[in-house]
């Protein structure tokens, strides 16, 4: 048994973990942001911490030029084997931090999905990753992110724990237990992840991982898009654009850089 980071433990299985994520509906609402909030739509388009790269994928299949940026090499070699595996050589998948990230230009829009901003942790990190999304982004170009909100801290991850349990056509290839603990003083939120992977003598091997998310609020994220240089579009609870509501899950958020 080995304790890891990174997602070193859980990227082979990550996209079967998130394999109801709906890509497809949430690329039409990104797409639906340029043309609501852009005067012409971007050609190059930034994916930050795009983990095993699905949207990447996606928004490449839609004829923007991507770049996929992450922290975790376990999740990038997830992306460049579907690259390879489908042929396709004209992404680049780049191991960059979200907090200070260095691109060779700017971007017409960046999107950062599956809460992958409530990895920023630490004090000043959103700060830190705000400030080098409107660095790296053109004039009037958006940002476009998703975080979980408070109320799944609270009361959907609480303290609770699930069992996944990957299934191909061979059987169960892996089992992954996951725990909770959050603390709403500090807004941490750790996941203790336990992956059990079958190996070629049909025994499991057991990898640990230990996962931090932080809880933002509305304020939290605001006050830092605006100090960052951006201005605030909305915050929606869903890809038509509603309202959130008190028991929302998710806020998908969108920015304009103004320079
Ligand atoms: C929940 S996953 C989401 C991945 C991808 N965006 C998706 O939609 O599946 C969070 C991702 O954030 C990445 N990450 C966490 N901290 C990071 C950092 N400081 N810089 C860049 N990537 C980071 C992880 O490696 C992981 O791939």
């Amino acid at each position: 048994m080995s304790m890891n980071s990174n997602y070193d433990a859980i990227a082979s299985i990550y996209d079967s973990i998130n394999a109801d994520i709906d890509y497809s509906s949430w690329a039409d609402f990104i797409e639906e942001c340029f043309k609501r909030y852009m005067s012409e739509k971007p050609s190059l388009v930034l994916d930050l911490a795009c983990g095993t790269g699905r949207m990447t994928f996606e928004l490449h299949k839609r004829g923007y030029d991507m770049i996929g940026a992450d922290a975790s090499e376990s999740m990038l070699n997830e992306a460049y084997d579907r690259a390879y595996d489908n042929e396709i050589s004209d992404i680049l998948f780049i191991k960059q931090d979200m907090r200070d990230f260095e691109l060779y230009g700017t971007v017409g829009a960046i999107c950062s999905c599956l809460d992958s901003i409530n990895y920023l942790t630490e004090e000043g990190d959103l700060e830190k990753c705000f400030a080098s999304a409107h660095n790296y982004l053109d004039p009037d170009g958006l940002f476009i992110f998703d975080v979980n909100t408070p109320y799944k801290f609270e009361n959907v991850y609480g303290n609770n724990h699930y069992i996944f349990e990957d299934v191909d056509s061979n059987g169960t290839t892996a089992y992954c237990g996951w725990q909770n603990e959050y603390d709403k003083e500090s807004g941490l939120c750790s996941f203790y992840l336990s992956v059990f992977s079958k190996t070629e003598n049909g025994l499991y091997e057991r990898n640990d991982e230990e996962q931090l998310e932080r809880c933002y609020t509305k304020e939290q994220i605001t006050d830092s898009l605006i100090k960052n240089g951006f201005e605030v579009i909305g915050f929606y609870s869903d890809f038509d654009f509603s309202e959130p509501d008190d028991s929302c899950e998710r806020w998908y958020i969108v920015a304009k850089a103004k320079k």
